[in-house]
């Protein structure tokens, strides 16, 4: 198995290398659990795997059928980081190494100073607190560079936007969209 401390130690003693350059978001942020740092191909089994097990819980999140499936998808990550429309971060557990998640950032609104936010991480840490810790260092990197951060999130997707209510998000409304012909209710927050 690969060790992940040596990558994770090299990025977080980096500030200022892949992360998102035009906003400024540093590209490593830690809490006392977990570090965020750049996802790479190299994380694509780790990533397979929290995915399905998330899927194993949740039905409607989708499956990554395979590993070539994984790859291409973080390759397309870094794609995104290099042309500046999404940063992508791995969560990764300090006890353990483990990617136990990401975070992205996306739809970077410079003028306004905004920026839409998304995250996963594996069923085994829901509830621990690891969330909040999430949230916390990426509010915090926001707030120092004056960015605002904001989230959609499913109606049905209860534990989600509970999750971001107890964290302290503002809830700014619900709207109805229409994705791939299903008719959706989201409900917007800012952190
Ligand atoms: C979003 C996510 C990171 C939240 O993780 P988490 O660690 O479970 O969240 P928290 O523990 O902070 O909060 C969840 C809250 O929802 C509550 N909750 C969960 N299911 C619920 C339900 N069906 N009805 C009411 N409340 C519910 C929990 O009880 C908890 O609140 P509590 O601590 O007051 O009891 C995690 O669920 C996840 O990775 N989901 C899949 C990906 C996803 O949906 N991402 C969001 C889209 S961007």
């Amino acid at each position: 198995m690969r060790n992940l401390a040596a990558p994770i130690r090299q990025y977080a003693k980096q500030t200022n290398n892949t992360g998102d350059t035009r906003a400024g978001f540093p590209s490593a942020m830690r809490s006392r659990r977990v570090i965020l740092r750049p996802i790479t191909i190299d994380d694509a089994g780790a990533w397979k795997r929290f995915n399905n097990a998330i899927t194993r819980r949740n039905p409607a999140w989708p499956i990554v059928p395979s590993m070539l499936y994984a790859k291409n998808e973080l390759l397309h990550y870094d794609l995104m980081r290099e042309r500046g429309t999404r940063t992508v971060y791995a969560v990764v557990e300090r006890s353990s190494g483990t990617v136990i998640g990401d975070f992205h950032l996306k739809r970077f609104d410079h003028a306004k100073r905004r920026v839409e936010f998304g995250h996963a991480l594996h069923p085994r840490v829901w509830g621990s607190g690891t969330t909040y810790e999430v949230l916390n260092a990426v509010r915090n990197a926001s707030r120092r560079i004056g960015y605002t951060l904001w989230a959609k999130v499913e109606s049905a997707n209860i534990r989600s936007w509970k999750s971001l209510e107890k964290f302290g998000a503002t809830f700014c409304g619900e709207r109805t969209t229409t994705l791939c012909g299903r008719r959706m209710k989201m409900r917007y927050y800012e952190l």
